[in-house]
């Protein structure tokens, strides 16, 4: 028999015993937890360890030649911008976005993100929005192509210009440019009778540009100002016929 000093542990909490901690096995001690979790890590680190000291096996294959290409020269390509043609000396890789900013002088439309997910370069060709940061400018010879600068009449502004005005619809503006290119164009098509992923029957007549359907075929332009309300107010007021301006 032993005495309640004699029976207690280091490592235990004062006022327990042995005694006591064998009648609960689901609590170790304390130490005992200590030297569990220092073993765990040791033997963790071992083959981390050894794998360091272990010499990179030799490869048996040979080293790929790194591919190059002869530059291709640039040619004269001719396009078509805002009905007005551009003779430009194009190497076939650059995009129909540089071409327009850095070859022909048209900054209107903006680089955001140069990769298709924000739509600030958003243009029009042929009727058709496109990102031009995604499309090669050789492919466009021949194709009406309409950038922000084109939207206005001379002085005389759009009604989706003057809508965008009315409406607020921009803080900084970086995005409008594209905005608006895709809101006119977004009018044509459903104007032509294209339905969107929200449309919720193809067969109603007149169709129904809600707000939803406008959210929807806008979502490829991105507005860090967060001026979706104001633009979708903008492009509801012009398909209603109106701009909210006086
Ligand atoms: S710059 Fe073309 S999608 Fe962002
Ligand atoms: S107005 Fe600033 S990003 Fe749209």
């Amino acid at each position: 028999m032993s005495s309640h000093s004699d029976s207690q542990n280091p490592g235990d909490a004062p006022g327990t015993s042995s005694d006591e901690t064998s009648a609960t096995p689901a609590r170790p001690s304390r130490r005992r937890f200590l030297q569990s979790a220092a073993a765990a890590a040791t033997v963790g680190t071992v083959p981390y360890a050894h794998a360091q000291t272990q010499p990179a096996a030799e490869s048996t294959v040979p080293p790929v030649p790194p591919v190059t290409h002869p530059p291709v020269p640039a040619r004269a390509v001719t396009l078509k911008i805002n009905g007005r043609d551009y003779t430009l000396q194009l190497e076939p890789r650059v995009t129909l976005l540089d071409a327009l900013r850095e070859y022909a002088g048209l900054m209107g439309t903006k680089k955001g993100c140069d990769r298709g997910q924000c739509g600030a370069c958003t243009v029009i060709a042929d009727g058709r929005r496109i990102n031009a940061c995604l499309s090669l400018a050789v492919m466009h010879e021949g194709e009406a192509i309409t950038t922000v600068e084109g939207l206005a009449q001379g002085d005389v502004l759009s009604p989706l210009q003057r809508a965008f005005i009315a409406h607020d619809a921009f803080q900084c503006g970086y995005c409008t440019p594209g905005q608006l290119c895709s809101a006119t164009a977004l009018l044509g098509e459903f104007a032509a009778g294209t339905a969107s992923t929200v449309t919720v029957d193809v067969r109603q007549r007149p169709p129904q540009l809600t707000d939803d359907e406008i959210r929807e075929r806008m979502s490829g332009n991105l507005c860090r100002c967060g001026a979706y309300p104001n633009i979708v107010a903008a492009v509801r007021a012009v398909h209603a016929g109106t701009t909210g301006d006086a």
